[in-house]
């Protein structure tokens, strides 16, 4: 590991997870633990745990959990090594020189300066000859100069290698240009650029950091897609960026507009609507929704009005429901077009109906409930008896979601007003509904208890146990090492090739490496593994063991017993040679399903 360990450790001593954690959630003590509110899920009762004794922190809902470096990790969206800078400044403390470097924070590194060489690029040539159809494509657009300028936009020129061979003069590699998906390898060898005839628009962070880049067509003939992204790399996340959130984050204006589309986000902002960010054609997701809540309480989402725009706006309402954001609906208007009604999105609207018209729509958007009425009143014929039947009974089940009783209330008031039915019968209906919800989860909660086996299995397909008796004994012989070693001897109790579960060995070995070298820390594992890998062992370490050291020794054995028992069963059956065969299709079955999930 790149860092030097005795700063490690200082460090972690100045880290509490109850004070870093504290600082992002809200925290009641029970005891010697805390709970709260699962930052990383929606959720209202709290089945977030940090143990202070441990110093690590578990959520008994989306399993994830670890110690304090990986909570800042995945809160703050940081790197391993970005995250001992981002808690080390927190504590005051100086980062040793780094010498030993790793080779993942060089590559980021490295990557982040090609993209920014390569937005450079870009720029110059949208204002060169080579950049002319492009600027021309712009202005067709009513995209300003200046407003441009504001957003970094550039040109991909016509020709196969021209931001290529620029990279390579300024020292990059080939490869460096594959790894940051500005390159891509032809079928007979050859190397060319990703992005070609296309408007460029750098997709920048909080931070001011380029992390990748979007291109859009500029001749409507071309075959290729409209927009072009650039692929997952190290440093560019598409579940974790909003397009132009790193302008938005600077407006005066209250909250935060959500649009589709990069074009929609560079118009509104022209337009004087600097708080606009896009989810770039995705669905919202909880990360991006972790970083507008550093800047924001307010969210307005306007999406396209089609019917693709409606559902991605649904989707986001659910997101948001349990969230403490503020959200409000703007429902742009069709636009009439020889007698048709066409769709629009925010650009087209401030296009032909100017800002004054959409700064009216913003004041007068409806919060999300509006919005969800609205649309399931556009579903039934509230004109016939059926339809107000039908509308009535969908709408208490939307109705009985409301946790807020007052809410709850106005909300009924008006539905029973549009369907024409008396409040006091809607509101037994929107009762019979929240009866019946709670009667569900209760049942599913049962469900869930009695199949102990599928709790147990990972979530993580790759992590999954192939041997469930053997890997939860395995699991046993982690958590007490983890809890107290000296149950141990001088020797590993178990080789690789008992552990039926090549995850938990790798942990095993880890936690044991530990205890050679000092003391076992499992919150110092976080370098180490994965988040979902560090999620599942938290998650084991919090399942009951006994606390009587008689006890826990009987334990150790039977544990091991088993471990061993399933170990022999293995190598027996990997000696006769049929059912060694059939196992391997088996298993090669299952890699093919897994391939194709
Ligand atoms: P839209 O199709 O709504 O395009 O896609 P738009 O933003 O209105 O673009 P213009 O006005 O036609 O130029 C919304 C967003 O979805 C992503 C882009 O980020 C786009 O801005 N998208 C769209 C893609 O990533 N790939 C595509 O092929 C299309
Ligand atoms: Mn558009």
């Amino acid at each position: 590991m790149a860092f030097d360990q005795r700063f490690l450790d200082e460090l972690a001593a100045r880290s509490d997870i109850v004070d870093v954690v504290g600082s992002y959630v809200s925290l009641q003590q029970r005891g010697s633990d805390y709970w709260g509110c699962c930052p990383f899920h929606s959720e209202r009762t709290p089945s977030f745990h940090v143990r202070s004794d441990q110093q690590m922190y578990y959520c008994f809902g989306c399993k994830k959990g670890g110690g304090v470096v990986n909570f800042v990790m995945e809160i703050e969206n940081l790197s391993y090594p970005d995250a001992i800078h981002f808690l080390a400044k927190r504590a005051g403390m100086q980062v040793p020189e780094d010498t030993r470097d790793d080779g993942s924070a060089r590559l980021r590194s490295r990557l982040l300066a090609l993209n920014r060489d390569a937005a450079h690029f870009y720029y110059d040539q949208l204002h060169s000859s080579r950049g002319e159809a492009v600027m021309e494509y712009m202005r067709s657009r009513k995209i300003t100069q200046r407003n441009a300028t504001n957003f970094g936009l550039g040109a991909a020129s016509s020709e196969w290698d021209g931001l290529i061979t620029a990279m390579l003069q300024k020292g990059y590699t080939q490869a460096e240009l594959i790894t940051a998906g500005l390159a891509v390898k032809g079928k007979t060898g050859g190397l060319y650029d990703k992005f070609r005839n296309r408007l460029i628009f750098p997709i920048v962070d909080v931070r001011g950091d380029v992390l990748g880049f979007g291109g859009r067509i500029i001749d409507k003939n071309d075959p290729g897609a409209k927009y072009m992204n650039t692929p997952e790399t190290v440093v560019y996340s598409k579940r974790r960026v909003l397009y132009g959130l790193n302008l938005a984050r600077k407006s005066k204006r209250q909250g935060i507009l959500l649009v589709e589309g990069n074009i929609d986000v560079v118009m509104l902002h022209q337009a004087g609507f600097d708080n606009a960010c896009a989810s770039m054609g995705t669905a919202l997701t909880q990360e991006q929704l972790h970083l507008l809540s550093r800047y924001t309480k307010d969210i307005i989402l306007c999406y396209d009005n089609d019917e693709a725009g409606k559902a991605a706006t649904q989707k986001a309402l659910t997101l948001l429901r349990d969230t403490d954001f503020n959200v409000r609906v703007l429902e742009l208007p069709k636009r009439l077009v020889d007698g048709q009604y066409v769709k629009q999105d925010a650009d087209d609207f401030i296009k032909f109906q100017g800002a004054d018209a959409f700064e009216n729509l913003l004041s007068g958007s409806g919060s999300g409930m509006d919005f969800r009425m609205s649309q399931l009143q556009e579903q039934f014929d509230l004109t016939t008896d059926r339809g107000r039947i039908d509308f009535a009974a969908a709408a208490a089940e939307l109705l009985a979601g409301i946790p807020n009783a007052v809410e709850r209330e106005v909300y009924t008031v008006r539905a029973a007003e549009a369907a024409g039915i008396p409040a006091e019968a809607f509101r037994q209906e929107v009762q019979r509904f929240s009866t019946r919800k709670a009667r569900k989860e209760r049942r599913e909660q049962e469900r869930r208890d009695l199949r102990p086996a599928a709790a147990a299995q990972p979530r993580e397909r790759s992590m999954r146990y192939d041997n469930m008796r053997s890997a939860l004994a395995e699991e046993g012989v982690l958590r007490l090492l983890a809890l107290d070693d000296t149950l141990f001897g001088a020797e590993p109790p178990l080789t690789e090739a008992e552990f039926s579960s090549p995850l938990l060995w790798r942990l095993f070995d880890a936690l044991w490496q530990q205890r050679q070298s000092g003391a076992i820390r499992v919150s110092a594992l976080d370098g180490l593994f994965g988040s979902d890998e560090l999620g599942h062992l938290t998650g084991i370490l919090q399942k009951p063991e006994s606390t009587d050291h008689a006890a826990r020794q009987k334990a150790l054995r039977d544990y091991l017993d088993i471990i061993r028992t399933e170990a022999r069963k293995r190598s027996a059956a990997a000696e006769d040679p049929l059912t060694a065969a059939m196992r391997k299709v088996h298993r090669n079955k299952e890699d093919r399903d897994g391939g194709t999930m």
